[in-house]
């Protein structure tokens, strides 16, 4: 037997493997037939069956009929902890009424923050907790979750904790992503600039002081901050050794790609309105698109995303539910698969990419997670369908047999 398959705790027998590793020269890195052994959390071995013939009944196995194997789901950019809903918004924009219209009138964002301010941590942690049974149904192992919705010191803070709590408590890898920049609070409401200064000098420093927070994000939109104001969160964030990110391009061309590309940003996120400029400058710095067809969809937005330019250039292109009550309330990742393909006309290949390595790229793990390898962290999941193509084709069904978060098989 194959000496990395004795040394493994666990091996999963007779599997196709969608690996998504780019060095396997077949569409979704697919390897026929094979055995995937795991050891302390990571994955050890990657062996035809041909050549796993004589197992060693020491080692435990699972033999999964050739049922499709693909790295665990990764959600690389959600909004998961906030308070309410905004149904009457949904009301009033189907009778015509536009998004920057009703957060001029202090709805959108304000309206949850507003609510979100209300909950306790624990309040929220229930609500956010119930939220993420759909991520976890649907073979997520990894997602990122932004603050947002507090706008204070207390209230950031707040949404950050339960972030962090709900990695400790549940089967799942969390990400936790600042964005006080996000809308302009009641407090400040004639200062922005001030309120940049607060988000610089206060909010961030406690947030990476208290060791609640892996990235940073700003939103630069005209409903959102300048691009001079967002420059200054994201140089803050670089000098206290953070990541960053930036929700840029989605309503309006603010250029906030490019300028989040030359900070060397992990990912821009929405890019409805990127122009050639940004997609070079992305593809300089290796900052990866994070798509996200549910806000398109929901917004009834008309400008498609530079998908060409981002093929053309191979910025790599990441998919997110972008999960919010004002924009994406849509708590699936497999719909967010079907829809960049039936709207952006992604392949489905590119789409489970999309949700794998790049968006493992977007966050910044790129090295431990997003592919099936040996070395990565054994995060996977395990289907009941004919071709990985499914995942985008059809939604809803619950083809999903296991997922194994760092090599334990674990429920939703
Ligand atoms: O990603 N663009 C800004 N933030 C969210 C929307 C938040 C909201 O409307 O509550 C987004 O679309
Ligand atoms: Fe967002």
């Amino acid at each position: 037997m194959h000496d990395n398959l004795r040394a493994c705790d666990h091996i999963w027998l007779n599997a196709r493997i969608a690996s998504m590793d780019p060095a396997v020269d077949r569409e979704y890195g697919d390897l026929e037939n094979y055995a995937l052994g795991t050891k302390a959390g990571f994955i050890h071995a990657l062996v035809p069956m041909s050549e796993a013939v004589e197992l060693n009944s020491s080692v435990s196995c699972t033999d999964l009929h050739q049922q499709w194997v693909t790295p665990g789901l990764i959600d690389p950019h959600t909004h998961l902890v906030f308070a309410g809903n905004r149904a009457n918004e949904f009301e009033q924009r189907l009778q015509g009424v536009d998004y920057q219209t009703i957060a001029q009138q202090g709805g959108g964002i304000q309206a949850t923050v507003r609510a979100t301010r209300e909950l306790c941590e624990a309040e929220l942690y229930e609500l956010a907790k119930q939220r993420l049974q759909s991520w976890l149904s649907e073979g997520v192992t990894t997602i990122e979750i932004k603050s947002g919705y507090g706008l204070t010191l207390a209230d950031e803070l707040k949404q950050l904790r339960v972030a962090r709590q709900l990695a400790r408590t549940l089967p799942v890898r969390v990400k936790t992503t600042l964005l006080a920049a996000h809308a302009l609070p009641p407090e400040y409401q004639h200062d922005a600039d001030a309120y940049i200064d607060f988000v610089c000098h206060t909010i961030l420093p406690a947030a990476v002081n208290q060791g609640l927070v892996d990235a940073v994000d700003v939103f630069c939109e005209t409903v959102g901050f300048s691009k001079a104001q967002s420059q200054r969160v994201l140089l803050t964030a670089e000098q206290l050794g953070l990541s960053v990110k930036i929700h840029a391009e989605q309503l309006s061309n603010q250029q906030g790609a490019a300028m989040a590309a030359s900070l060397g940003a992990l990912s821009a996120d929405h890019l409805e309105y990127l122009d050639e400029g940004g997609v070079k400058a992305m593809q300089a710095a290796g900052t990866v698109a994070v798509l996200l067809p549910g806000a398109f969809y929901f917004l009834r937005e008309k400008q498609l995303p530079p998908i060409e330019l981002l093929r053309q250039y191979q910025v790599p292109i990441a998919l997110a539910s972008d999960f919010n009550p004002g924009t994406s309330p849509l708590a699936s990742l497999r719909l967010m698969l079907n829809m960049a393909c039936t709207f952006f006309r992604l392949t489905p290949a590119e789409a489970l990419a999309g949700v794998t390595r790049h968006a493992a790229q977007a966050l910044g793990i790129a090295d431990e997670c997003g592919m099936i390898k040996v070395g990565m962290k054994a995060d996977f999941c395990c289907w009941d369908i004919d071709h990985p193509a499914e995942l985008a084709y059809m939604v809803g069904t619950h083809s999903l047999r296991s997922r194994v978060l760092g090599g334990q098989v674990v429920s939703a």
